[in-house]
């Protein structure tokens, strides 16, 4: 069994980006610049907030964050992100999801400029991504990519079950696995036998917030096993979707919560938002 190591990976990803912005503030005078706006007060959102924000620092982006209390008005959120839009030191405008009750998340998401959408969210970017066009790719399942990618691993022609159907993780991760010509199964909640699916798979990818879900006998001996899930457990110990402890003896490569996928998104984040910067 290998372990994948995200957070390796996302280090290497960070130095390379960070090399990039020196050369482009000092060839063309551009600092890559990222905004993001945070509702509400959910603890999750503002530990991740935070390290996207301190990840910008780090590479030398600008980076702002627009922290607004649960009661702000879906109109007001609007007006702050057409200012974001308008905003030439802004290259990448982030929502973090998700967002009170009282906002339709959906609308938001269509009022960012497709062009600073570092998030892949915005339904123009999705399109693009089920069309197999280059456009911003959701950054969980792009990481993923990338992982597969640094190990050597070519989903072509592979038995794959995505389990979670998000249209932040699951969704595009079936898009960008089909663009690379895997034969793509996604289970929900609604799926009738998840082990007959998993099973069968020579890879498994799990995002669903479920610690544990996937044990040793839902995956087939030398399978490959993804774990986007993040977990925080009474206890305060962090968890993925994975039985660890038990599946990693039957797998070929396997990523570990923390340390795996996590550190992957935000290097993605910071990937896109050069991207974007490049083309300004
Ligand atoms: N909430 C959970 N994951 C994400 C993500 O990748 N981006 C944003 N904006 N919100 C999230």
């Amino acid at each position: 069994m290998q372990l994948i190591d995200g957070k390796a990976l996302a280090n290497r990803i960070h130095e390379k980006v960070g090399k990039e912005v020196d050369e482009l503030k000092q060839v063309r005078n551009i600092v890559p610049g990222l905004a993001v706006i945070l509702v509400g007060d959910d603890p999750a959102s503002h530990a991740y907030v935070k390290m996207k924000a301190k990840a910008c620092e780090k590479v030398g982006f600008y980076s702002i964050t627009h922290s607004m209390p649960d009661t702000i008005s879906q109109d007001e959120i609007i007006a702050t992100i057409e200012m974001m839009n308008n905003n030439p030191r802004i290259d990448g405008i982030l929502v973090q999801l998700p967002l009170p009750r009282h906002i339709d998340a959906n609308r938001i998401l269509e009022v960012i400029d497709p062009r600073k959408d570092v998030d892949g969210f915005h339904p123009f970017n999705v399109g693009k991504l089920t069309a197999g066009l280059d456009g911003f790719v959701p950054c969980t399942p792009l990481g993923v990519m990338h992982m597969l990618e640094a190990y050597g691993i070519d989903p072509k022609g592979m038995d794959v079950c995505v389990v979670g159907a998000s249209n932040i993780v699951g969704k595009p991760m079936a898009s960008l696995l089909l663009n690379a010509n895997a034969t793509v199964t996604i289970t929900h909640i609604f799926t009738k036998d998840l082990k007959a699916h998993t099973s069968k798979a020579d890879m498994v990818i799990v995002g669903v917030g479920v610690p544990g879900l996937i044990k040793e006998d839902m995956v087939k001996e030398g399978a490959i096993v993804i774990d986007i899930g993040i977990n925080r457990l009474e206890s305060g110990a962090l968890v993925g979707d994975v039985d660890f402890a038990n599946v990693s003896k039957k797998c070929s490569y396997i990523t570990p919560v923390p340390g795996g996928v996590g550190p992957m998104t935000i290097a993605m984040l910071l990937d896109n938002t050069l991207k974007s910067a490049k083309k300004r």
